[in-house]
């Protein structure tokens, strides 16, 4: 059974000026960028590396990098920026589709399965690691 698409409104068009990104607070987080060339992309918030928010980094025209290791998302796609592939991210982000709706943009989810970096839930919770005691293993919570 596919899932259904969940629509967002983002904000009004007129509060997000270019060069500007804000953070849905989804599950997962979505990031909406409006880049200095006029364009709205709206890629998954979280790096697929480690638990950080894209638009945090830089924002180029066509692609973000990450604050942390600067591995690099293209706006349209999602995919990791190539050649060459910028590690250690080497998951692509979704990449969602943005409407602008009586002055608001909204942003229809990818119904695909997120990559989520290691231990970050959808809803945007760490697991932490606890051992076990009985069986000496390390579960996730
Ligand atoms: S957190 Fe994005 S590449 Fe490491």
């Amino acid at each position: 059974m596919k899932e259904e698409a969940h629509m967002h409104t983002a904000c009004p068009f007129s509060e997000l000026a270019p060069g500007k990104a804000i953070r849905l607070n989804t599950s997962p987080p979505l990031a909406v960028i409006h880049t200095k060339a006029g364009g709205i992309s709206a890629p998954d918030g979280m790096c697929t590396h480690q638990d950080s928010f894209v638009a945090d980094g830089w924002v180029e025209n066509r692609s973000v990098d990450g604050p942390l290791h600067s591995s690099g998302f293209t706006l349209r796609t999602g995919s990791v920026d190539a050649p060459p592939a910028n590690l250690p991210a080497n998951l692509p982000v979704r990449s969602h589709e943005v409407t602008v709706i009586d002055g608001d943009i909204m942003i229809t989810e990818s119904t695909e399965a997120p990559n989520l970096p290691p231990r970050l839930t959808v809803d945007g919770h760490v697991r932490h690691q606890r051992m076990n005691p009985n069986q000496r293993t390390c579960s996730w919570l």
